[in-house]
């Protein structure tokens, strides 16, 4: 399909540019995303050149992922996924851009794409650790599913457990009881 623009109370989700490259290659430096991330490391920029140039448009037109910009006052912040195969979410903010409740307000916005489409449960996972994505998961209105086998390898390419949760398209958006925080 063609990029579908998102908005929310504050932010325009919107189609990656090649001006974004410069701080995806920046937001990409951070060491947390060695741990908690599988975007390429060490992070180059011909990763975000192809990624951004590439991979993400082909996906659009393929329907197999939609990537969408988060922009604040027409600022880049990050990055959100949705995969349609696996019915899943991925996301990053850039260091400055968090603490703001953003990728709650975006990953809200991201559900209400995904049940327009399809009843299938949305899922969400993180590499177990990781207290920031839950905390997202959990502000969105996800369900904890525990921690299980994870829909990707880790970066060895070996299988790997994951913390999951899940948002059916009936649920409420409140937090729901369980979660780790
Ligand atoms: C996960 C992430 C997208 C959260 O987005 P966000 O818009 O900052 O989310 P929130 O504002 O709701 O904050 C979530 C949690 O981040 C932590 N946090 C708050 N301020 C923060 C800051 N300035 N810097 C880092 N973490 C902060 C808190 O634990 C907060 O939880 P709390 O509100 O329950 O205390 C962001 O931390 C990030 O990009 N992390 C690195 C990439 C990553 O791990 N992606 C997820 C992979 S599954």
């Amino acid at each position: 399909m063609k990029p579908v623009t998102l908005r929310t109370e504050r932010l325009t989700l919107d189609q990656p540019r090649l001006d974004d490259i410069d701080l995806v290659v920046d937001y990409c430096q951070d060491p947390i995303f060695e741990t908690y991330m599988l975007t390429p490391w060490p992070y180059e920029r011909v990763h975000a050149e192809t990624f951004i140039g590439t991979v993400v448009p082909m996906r659009w037109t393929d329907d197999v992922e939609y990537t969408w910009a988060l922009r604040f006052d027409g600022n880049f912040l990050g990055l959100i996924g949705f995969r349609v195969g696996a019915n899943d979410i991925g996301f990053w903010l850039g260091a400055p851009h968090r603490g703001h409740g953003y990728m709650p307000e975006a990953t809200g916005a991201v559900a209400d794409f995904a049940f327009a489409r399809s009843e299938r449960p949305l899922h969400w996972e993180c590499i177990p650790g990781n207290l920031a994505s839950v905390s997202v998961a959990r502000k969105a209105g996800f369900t904890w599913l525990g921690e299980g086998p994870s829909l990707y390898p880790d970066r060895r390419g070996a299988e790997a457990l994951a913390w999951r949760g899940s948002l059916r398209p009936t649920d409420s958006r409140d937090p729901k009881p369980g979660w780790p925080v």
